[in-house]
């Protein structure tokens, strides 16, 4: 038997339960948990908002993505697998009446959603190594694509805005990295930006329409889902797209008008990792995992790593979605499942 946090109700509070150790079937593998992020996705999924189809046949174990070793081989699963460190994710959208969380000691997992890490990755490194990491990397896959040499990035003081400003940089390319506090500003100039505009400032709007003037940003990532949408995509140039990739707010996204898309040929375009992936060809997929592994490894850059403030077990789930949801922009906070 096993400890699972799991959704009884959708938007009510998760309940701890003991269940059977699930069997791995065919291409999967039964993966022990070592630790889990809670990440806005999570939440969103307990809320039952996450995403078009949503599991139906409660209860249903919690958590979308987290790091542990591979237990079980299920029939056809590489052998090789078997003791392996791994990262893994999970998409709830298919297969969503067997869905199977990760907040739990134990889960099977298709082998296509690990990403196999290299021995000796420190575990809070391996728990956030899927979402983020490859958003990130499709956000450059965009950018590399619309030949734009900047970009807008909103709610860029998250895990995912550190992990951009670093691909970036490397590639040469400008972030307009747009905050809400003073303290999420402060933290971009620690990771030496150049650009960085706080959208709480009366000015932001003739701030970031200077900045689009010097930089030409072809391409907008925008996380927030309020007015602060209209007022990225109103500031795009002409033939600038917005990438909606979050729902942070849950509001209406202001006072667009036709014109702004019409006479102007600017689009809106959704971003979502769970799309964006099964659209890769099966070796894009695999060079974007290795590319995660091998900068996690004990020695590599860490990148892609998210900074951690605090671990909690699962019993204490409560307590750390509370920290977590108390100050986002510190770090993840992660589920612990075994030491
Ligand atoms: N589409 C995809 O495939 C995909 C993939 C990965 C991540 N995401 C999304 O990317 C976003 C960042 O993820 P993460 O894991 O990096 O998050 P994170 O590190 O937990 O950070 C969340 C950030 O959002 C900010 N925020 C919260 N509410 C806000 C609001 N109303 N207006 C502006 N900013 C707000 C937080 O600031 P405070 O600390 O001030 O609250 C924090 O900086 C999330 O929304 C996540 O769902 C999408």
């Amino acid at each position: 038997m096993m400890k699972a946090l799991t959704i009884t109700q959708y938007a009510k509070p998760l309940v701890l339960q003991t269940l059977a150790i699930p069997k791995p079937r065919a291409g999967e593998v039964l993966v022990k948990m070592r630790a889990a992020p809670i990440n806005p996705s999570d939440l969103g999924f307990i809320q039952g908002i996450y995403g078009t189809r949503r599991p139906t046949r409660l209860p249903v174990v919690a958590g979308l993505e987290g790091t542990g070793t591979v237990h079980e081989l299920g029939p056809d699963a590489p052998q090789e697998l078997l003791g392996k460190q791994v990262a893994l994710y999970l998409n709830p959208q298919t297969d969503w009446e067997r869905f199977h969380g990760c907040w739990a000691e134990y889960l099977p997992v298709k082998v296509e959603q690990l990403v196999p890490l290299h021995e000796g990755t420190d575990y809070m490194l391996g728990a956030c190594a899927c979402v983020n990491p490859l958003a990130a990397l499709g956000f450059m896959d965009i950018i590399k694509k619309s030949k734009t040499r900047s970009v807008i990035h909103t709610a860029a003081a998250s895990a995912l805005g550190k992990i951009l400003v670093n691909l970036a940089r490397d590639a040469q390319i400008d972030v307009i990295n747009v905050v809400r506090s003073k303290k999420e500003f402060c933290m971009m100039e620690n990771l030496r930006e150049q650009h960085i505009l706080d959208f709480t400032q009366p000015d932001f709007e003739a701030r970031l329409a200077d900045k689009v003037k010097q930089l030409n940003p072809l391409v907008a990532f925008n996380a927030v889902a309020n007015d602060l949408a209209a007022k990225v995509l109103k500031a795009l140039p002409e033939n600038g797209t917005m990438y909606q990739y979050s729902n942070i707010g849950l509001k209406p996204m202001g006072d667009l008008l036709s014109e702004e898309f019409l006479f102007k040929n600017r689009s809106i375009r959704g971003f979502w990792i769970l799309r964006y992936l099964p659209g890769l060809k099966p070796n894009e997929l695999a060079e974007m995992k290795q590319k995660i592994a091998d900068d996690l490894e004990p020695g590599g850059k860490h990148w892609f790593s998210a900074p951690i403030q605090a671990e909690f077990s699962l019993e204490k789930y409560e307590e750390a979605r509370k920290a977590y949801v108390k100050n986002m922009t510190k770090g993840k906070v992660l589920l612990q499942m075994s030491i």
